[in-house]
Formats: structure tokens, C-alpha cells, sequence
């Protein structure tokens, strides 16, 4: 290919086939172009082993991808190194064993009110609620900016599908302003400020400076989409999983001791998180393919998580994998910082679900939504509780 000339489109990411169905047409891919070009997400890397090979060299691939600052998202070292250590310890074995029983008393709350015998939309009724009440309380957020977020959140996804920049620099805008809103509230209020983690990223330094409230806001910004984005996904994966499976309802109903493994092993079967992207800063070879330097890359994880040269059959339920071929939460220095929370909040969630109900299942006749990319899981899920 000469330096001018525009790559071919092996596929269209945001096709009619493609959004229908997401994790079916990321397993055509995987099959028929498994490093396949398109304008909307460039080059897609769909096997296992490409993706791995990307997670494991982030000298090549490089994670400053955005011209949005992304703390630490969209970092590499050393910079990344030191944004990395401020984040992570908010998700310490000792935060999330305090933070435990107020989880336990939202997803509780939440399953007492879904009515029973009829059918609920469990997206709506469940899944956005306990992301969003759990976000809440987590960072001590107050209850006015939980349909700002909502409408945010949403906002994002449409003009992420459109590739509108003007669009996404309006909602980027729109959630900076809340969040620093906030900031300059607490900052005010000085020693008198409520005492949560908010409050206390506005004490975190870099080096010798306090972080800027830029860098706060972009920290709150990538918690807010793991928590509002993918694991409202996930609940909504889970319980239309567990509908679908009869055997795997009534085992986990069973021994609910089996519910951290089972959780990753259905969110490997079914991905709650579409994509993360890198950009190459050498030339190399993949997937037999010429990978010039600046080439932005896909790594679609709906893909990589049911490749049958790691997994056998994709769909096939297992509770003895190797925990470390599962992408769900990444690989490398980028791995998900927040699996410790989200996997607390799935696990109570899930818990506090199978606990307070007799059953759950399938509304035949009402049919479910799926949702398209960015997003994954469904926008509608009609189930019945019993
Ligand atoms: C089930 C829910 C979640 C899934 C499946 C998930 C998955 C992932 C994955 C695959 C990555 C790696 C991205 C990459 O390599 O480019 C990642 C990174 C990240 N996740 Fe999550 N995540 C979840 C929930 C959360 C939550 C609840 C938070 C925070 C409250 C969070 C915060 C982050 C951050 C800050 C990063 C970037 C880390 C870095 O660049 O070093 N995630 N997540």
C-alpha cells in the first residue's frame, strides 16, 4: 500500500448486521479478518493472542490515544506509573470490606421494590439504579446529579456511535462543569467538607502540587463510565444469563459460594465492555499484517473472550478456566483498577438477588433490546420475578 492510498474496509463496525447482534458479528470477524481495518474503529484486533500481544507491550502500543486528558486511561509510563498510584488504593481489600454492607443494603433495597409475578424491565427498574446508587454512594455524590449523569452518560454513548466531535466536546464540557461544581463546593467548605473520597481526591498530589481539577474530573469521569456504563451492563447480562440458563440459576441458587466465578465466566461468555483502543508507535506485524507507526488499534474484547483457540467452545459455561485468559477486566500495566469493586458490587448484587427472590425468567412474547456499540447487554430486558 503506498503512503496515500486509504486501506480498504474489510467490515462496518456500525452496520445494521453488526449492531444487531454485536458479539455474534465480533465472532465472524474473528473468523473470516481477524486484524480487519474499518474507518469508524481502525484496525480491530478480534484473536486472544493479538490482543495479549498489544497488553503485554505498551512500548509499541501506546495508550495516549485521546487529545481528552484521561487520567490514567489514556497514559503511558512513566506518567502513568504515578496516576496509578493515587488510584488504586480507593479500591483496597479495607475500602471495599467497608464499603460492602452499604452495597449489600442498595441491591437490597432495589430487589424488595421489583414487583413480583408480572413483568419488569430490569434494565430500567434494576440495573441503572443500583450502578447509579452505588456511584453515589461510593463517592458521596448527592441525589440532584443522578439524572445530569444519566443524561450524560447517554449523550456520550450517541455521540461516541456518531463520531460527532462537536457533540462529544459538548458533553465532555457538561459533566466537567458538574463534577467541578462540586469540587468548588467541598473546597469552600474547607475542614467542615463531607469526608468521602470526593473530598479526598481534592487532597491527592503529584510530585510536589495537588492534582489540578482537571485531572480529578477526568479520575471521576473514567470511574463514572465503569460504574454507569459497564457494570449496569453487567447486571443486565447476568440476570437475562441466568433466565436463559435454568441449570445455572438453580446451581447458583444452590451453592451462591460458586457466584464470583460464575460472574467473570458469564461476562467472558458475554462482554459487558466492547473495545479499548492503543496507538502504535513503531511499525510492526500482526496478524501477518503491516502495522505502520501512528496506526490506531481496536482491541475488541467481546472477541478476544471467545476466542476458541484459548476457550474451545465460547458459549461453552465453565467454572475450572484459567482465570488469567479472561480479558474481562484487561491485561498489564492498564488492568482494570476498579475490578475490585466492580466485582464486590456483582457479586452482592447478584447475591442479594438470588437470595430475596424464587426465580427468574423469561417474559415470552416481550421482546429484549439489545444494545449497540458503544454499549453492550441490552437497553430493554423484560424479565418476570418470582
Ligand atoms: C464489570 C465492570 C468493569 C469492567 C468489565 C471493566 C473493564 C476494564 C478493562 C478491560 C480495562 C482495561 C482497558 C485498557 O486496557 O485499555 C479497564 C480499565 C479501567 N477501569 Fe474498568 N471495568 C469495570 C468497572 C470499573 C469500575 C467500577 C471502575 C471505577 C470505579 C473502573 C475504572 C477503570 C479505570 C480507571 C481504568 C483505566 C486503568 C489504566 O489505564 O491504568 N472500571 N477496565
Amino acid at each position: 500500500m503506498s503512503m496515500n492510498e486509504k486501506p480498504i474496509n474489510d467490515w462496518d463496525p456500525r452496520s445494521e448486521a453488526v449492531t444487531h447482534d454485536q458479539v455474534a458479528a465480533y465472532d465472524e470477524m474473528r473468523h473470516r479478518c481477524p486484524v480487519a481495518h474499518s474507518d469508524y474503529l481502525n484496525l480491530s484486533l478480534f484473536r486472544h493472542d493479538d490482543v495479549m500481544r498489544v497488553l503485554n507491550d505498551h512500548e509499541t502500543f501506546s495508550s495516549a490515544v485521546s487529545s481528552y486528558l484521561s487520567v490514567p486511561n489514556g497514559m503511558d509510563p512513566p506518567e502513568h506509573t504515578q496516576y496509578r498510584t493515587i488510584v488504586e488504593p480507593y479500591f483496597s481489600p479495607q475500602r471495599m470490606a467497608v464499603f460492602e454492607p452499604v452495597c449489600r443494603e442498595i441491591a437490597a433495597t432495589l430487589v424488595n421494590g421489583l414487583s413480583r409475578g408480572g413483568e419488569v424491565e430490569f434494565n430500567a427498574q434494576f440495573a441503572q439504579d443500583f450502578a447509579m446508587n452505588i456511584q453515589c454512594a461510593f463517592l458521596g455524590w448527592p441525589q440532584e446529579l443522578r439524572a445530569p449523569l444519566l443524561h450524560w452518560i447517554r449523550k456520550n454513548r450517541e455521540a461516541t456511535l456518531t463520531g460527532d466531535r462537536i457533540a462529544l466536546d459538548r458533553v465532555a464540557v457538561e459533566f466537567d462543569t458538574y463534577i467541578k461544581g462540586l469540587l468548588a463546593q467541598r473546597r469552600q467548605s474547607g475542614a467542615e467538607a463531607q469526608d468521602d473520597i470526593t473530598t479526598s481526591l481534592l487532597r491527592e498530589r503529584i510530585g510536589d502540587r495537588l492534582l489540578h481539577d482537571d485531572e480529578i474530573v477526568s479520575v471521576l469521569r473514567n470511574w463514572t463510565v465503569g460504574e454507569l456504563g459497564t457494570i449496569a451492563a453487567c447486571v443486565g447480562i447476568l440476570a437475562h444469563y441466568l433466565a436463559e440458563h435454568p441449570d445455572v440459576q438453580e446451581r447458583l441458587r444452590e451453592q451462591p459460594s460458586l457466584l464470583p466465578k460464575a460472574i467473570d465466566e458469564i461476562l467472558r461468555i458475554r462482554a459487558p465492555l466492547i473495545a479499548n483502543r492503543r496507538i502504535s508507535s513503531k511499525s510492526v506485524k500482526i496478524g501477518g499484517r503491516e502495522v505502520p507507526v501512528g496506526q490506531r488499534i481496536t482491541l475488541i474484547w467481546a472477541s478476544a473472550n471467545r476466542d476458541e483457540t484459548v476457550f474451545g467452545d465460547p458459549d461453552e459455561f465453565r467454572l475450572d478456566r484459567d482465570p488469567a485468559s479472561n480479558l474481562l477486566y484487561g491485561s498489564g500495566i492498564h488492568v482494570c483498577p476498579g475490578a475490585p469493586l466492580a466485582r464486590l458490587e456483582l457479586r452482592v448484587g447478584m447475591e442479594e438477588l438470588l437470595e430475596r427472590t424464587n426465580w427468574i425468567a423469561l417474559v415470552p412474547g416481550s421482546p429484549l433490546t439489545k444494545a449497540v456499540y458503544p454499549a453492550a447487554g441490552f437497553s430493554a430486558l423484560p424479565l418476570r420475578i418470582e
